[in-house]
C-alpha cells in the first residue's frame, strides 16, 4: 500500500509569544519541525508534505528539501490545513499519515504501529490516544457504553463532565486516503470559525463507520508544545531518552542530569563523559575517550582514546590519542593528528598540527601548518593578521619553538630549526638553524641531532 504523510505546521503558535515560528524553536539544538519530518520519512519512505502558513518563508528556508510544501492561507484550523495537501496527494496514495509539527517526541515505532493497524482496519482511520492526569488542553476522547470511539471534543467546547475525561487525542492519525479527501469538505465550522480535523471522528460515526483507536503506552511521547514551559519539558524528556540510550549502548555518563547530547551525535563504546558537557550538531566521538567536565564539542569529529577537559571545540577534527585542555578553544578548521598534546589556555584556528606535536601552555596558533613532533614553547603566537589579510605560517617537522616566540606570518620555520626565547621571527628560518632576538637572526647552524 502506498502511504503519504502530511505534517501540520501552519499555525501561529501564539502561546509561544515569539517572533520565531513555533515549529522553528530548537529542541536540543534542532528546530522542532525536523523531528516529525524525519519520523514521517522513516515510516513512509516518502518526502512528507508540510502545510505551512505563519512564518512560511522562514520555515521553507530552514527545512529546504526535507519536505514538500503547501500553503494554508488563512489558517482556518487543522481540518482546513489537511485539505490544502489534497492538490499534491490526491490519487497518489492509499493511506495518509497525519501528524502535527508541535509533537516532536513521538517515536518511530509508534507511527509504524499506527500504520500497520490501519492497514488491517476496514474503517476510515486509526488514531492514537493517551491517558494522562494533566490534560494540557488536549481534545477529550468520547466513547460509547460499548467502548467505541464516538467523538473528539476540544477543550473549548467540552462540558465540565467531559473535561474530566483523561483519555486524550495524541493527534497522530492514519487515514484511508479516498475517505479522507471526500470527508474533509464535510467538517462543520466551529464556534471559533475553524475546521477541526478532530471532527472527522463524529463524521465517520454518523456514517456508521468504526474509528479505531490505539492507546500509547508512554504519555511522554505525546507531549505537545504550545508554550515555552512545554518546550523545556520536552527538551528534558528528550535529553533523558537520548542519554539513557547512550548509556545502554556502552557510554558512561557520570551525571546524566548535566550532560547534553544532541540527537545527531554519535559516540563510541567506553567513552566517559563528565558533567556539564555538551555534544552538539554533527559531532562524532570514537571509543574510550574522556570528555569533560565543562566541555563543548560542536560539529566536531574526535577519534578514539582522546581526552578533552574544560574546552570548547568547533568544526574541528581530532585524531586518536590526543590530549586537550584544560581551558582550550579550537575554532573552526583545526586538525590535530594522532598523539598531539595541547595543554592549558591554547587557542587554535584553521591549522594542522602533525603527529606527536606538543603545545603545552597558552599559545595562539592560527592559519598554520605544523609538522610532526614539533615543540611549541609557552606563549608562542602566530602573528597571522597584518591589518589587511590573514597570512600563513609553516613549521616543519622536528622544529623547536622557544617560549614567547612571535612568528610574523607569512613565514616558514625549517625542519629541525630552533627559535630562542622571545624571538620575533620575521624571515624564513632555514632548516637546522638557531635564530634569536628581535627581529630574529641566525646565530648558528645546529647539528641534526640538536
Ligand atoms: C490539537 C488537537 C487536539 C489534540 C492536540 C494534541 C485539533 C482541533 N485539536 O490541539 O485534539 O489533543 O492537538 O497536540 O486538531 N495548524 C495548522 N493550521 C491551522 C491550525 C493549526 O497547520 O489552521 C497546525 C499547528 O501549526 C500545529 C498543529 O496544527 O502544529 C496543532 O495546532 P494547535 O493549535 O497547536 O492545536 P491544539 O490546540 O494543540
Ligand atoms: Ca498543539
Amino acid at each position: 500500500m502506498r502511504t503519504s504523510a502530511v505534517l501540520l505546521a501552519a499555525g501561529q503558535g501564539t502561546r509561544m509569544k515569539s517572533a520565531l515560528p513555533k515549529v522553528l524553536h530548537p529542541l536540543l539544538g534542532k528546530p522542532m519541525i525536523f523531528y516529525e519530518l524525519e519520523l514521517l520519512r522513516a515510516v513512509t519512505g516518502t518526502t512528507p508534505v508540510a502545510v505551512i502558513g505563519h512564518g512560511a518563508a522562514a520555515i521553507r528556508q530552514a527545512v529546504g528539501d526535507a519536505a514538500d510544501f503547501v500553503l494554508q492561507e488563512p489558517q482556518l484550523g487543522t481540518g482546513h490545513a489537511v485539505q490544502q495537501a489534497q492538490v499534491l496527494l490526491a490519487g497518489r496514495s492509499d493511506l495518509v499519515l497525519v501528524t502535527y509539527a508541535d509533537m516532536p517526541l513521538v517515536r518511530v515505532e509508534t507511527l509504524q504501529q499506527l500504520l500497520q493497524a490501519q492497514k488491517q482496519h476496514r474503517g476510515p482511520f486509526t488514531m492514537m490516544t493517551i491517558f494522562a492526569d494533566d490534560p494540557r488542553g488536549f481534545g477529550r476522547i468520547i466513547r460509547s457504553a460499548e467502548g467505541q470511539v464516538q467523538a473528539i471534543i476540544e477543550e473549548a467546547q467540552a462540558s465540565e463532565a467531559q473535561k474530566q475525561i483523561r483519555e486524550l487525542n495524541a493527534s497522530c492519525y492514519c487515514f484511508n486516503a479516498e475517505w479522507l479527501w471526500k470527508s474533509l469538505t464535510r467538517i462543520p465550522i466551529s464556534p471559533k470559525g475553524e475546521y477541526y480535523l478532530t471532527d472527522l471522528v463524529g463524521i465517520a460515526v454518523e456514517d456508521g463507520l468504526a474509528v479505531q483507536a490505539l492507546l500509547l503506552d508512554d504519555p511522554c511521547e505525546a507531549i505537545g508544545i504550545n508554550t515555552r514551559v512545554h518546550l523545556a519539558e520536552a527538551e528534558a524528556l528528550l535529553r533523558q531518552r537520548i542519554n539513557h540510550d547512550w548509556m545502554l549502548a556502552g557510554v558512561s555518563l557520570i551525571d546524566p542530569q548535566t550532560t547534553y547530547i544532541e540527537p545527531d551525535v554519535k559516540i563510541g563504546q567506553d567513552t566517559v563523559i563528565w558533567p556539564n558537557t555538551y555534544l552538539q550538531g554533527n559531532t562524532t566521538v570514537g571509543e574510550a575517550c574522556v570528555l569533560g567536565p565543562n566541555t563543548i564539542l560542536r560539529d566536531t569529529r574526535v577519534g578514539s582514546s582522546s581526552k578533552i577537559i574544560d574546552s570548547t571545540l568547533e568544526k574541528s577534527l581530532v585524531e586518536d590519542n590526543v590530549e586537550i585542555g584544560p581551558y582550550c578553544h579550537l575554532r573552526p578548521g583545526v586538525h590535530l593528528a594522532q598523539g598531539v598534546h595541547i595543554g592549558n589556555f591554547g587557542e587554535l584556528k584553521n591549522s594542522y598540527l602533525g603527529p606527536g606535536t606538543k603545545m603545552g601552555h597558552f599559545s595562539y596558533i592560527g592559519d598554520a601548518t605544523i609538522g610532526e613532533h614539533v615543540n611549541i614553547g609557552a606563549g608562542t603566537i602566530t602573528c597571522n593578521f597584518d591589518g589587511e589579510k590573514k597570512n600563513h605560517t609553516e613549521i616543519k617537522s622536528g622544529a623547536f619553538i622557544g617560549s614567547d616566540t612571535m612568528l610574523v606570518a607569512p613565514v616558514e620555520v625549517g625542519e629541525g630549526a630552533h627559535t630562542g626565547a622571545g624571538a620575533v621571527v620575521t624571515k624564513n628560518v632555514p632548516p637546522d638553524t638557531l635564530v634569536v632576538g628581535v627581529p630574529a637572526r641566525a646565530i648558528r647552524k645546529l647539528k641534526k641531532s640538536d
